[in-house]
């Protein structure tokens, strides 16, 4: 699979509901994981493989490999809290980002089975950040506009040379 970068329109725009998790949505989810470690990321969303389905996946050390189908938040902290992002879509680009420090997600794994869980740390970090992507959002887009377009010319000039 390939990672699509920031430029692509696919990335801002929003993902659907998964109507049935099949065995093409469990290998889909397989091969996320794997494209996902191969690029050294702890987290991926379908819309970043092209695909604009409610999907993600999320792994880093210490933690199990998650899979979320069709997520959804059922509830956010008020206590908020600052911390460094990056994402395969922008690589080489990290910005601190704000967001409430601790999450109650709801979702199906890609067995089908439905769970919710409450996460904080790393774990309540990444689920909202590919959260984001499922609503055609990247991380980039919560920096206020002049330091956004500062990170974004940074990018183009390591990249696109
Ligand atoms: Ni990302």
């Amino acid at each position: 699979m390939e990672i699509i970068t920031l430029g692509d329109e696919t990335l801002t725009k929003p993902a659907t509901l998964v109507a049935d998790i099949d065995k093409g949505i469990a290998d889909f989810t397989a091969a996320m994981l794997e494209t996902m470690m191969k690029g050294n990321g702890i987290g991926l969303a379908a819309s970043q493989v092209g695909y604009l389905k409610r999907i993600f996946v999320c792994h880093f050390q210490g933690d199990i490999p998650r899979v979320f189908i069709n997520p959804e938040i059922l509830r956010t902290s008020n206590d908020q809290e600052t911390f460094e992002e990056g994402c395969l879509s922008i690589p080489g680009i990290y910005a601190d980002v704000v967001r409430p420090e601790e999450i109650t997600v709801q979702a199906w794994n890609e067995k089908g089975k439905p769970f919710t869980i409450d996460a904080d740390g790393l774990l309540a970090r990444v689920i909202q950040h590919e959260m984001d992507h499922l609503r055609g959002v990247l991380f980039i887009d919560h920096l206020n506009p002049k330091k956004r377009e500062r990170v974004v010319k940074q990018y183009y000039r390591k990249v696109r040379v």
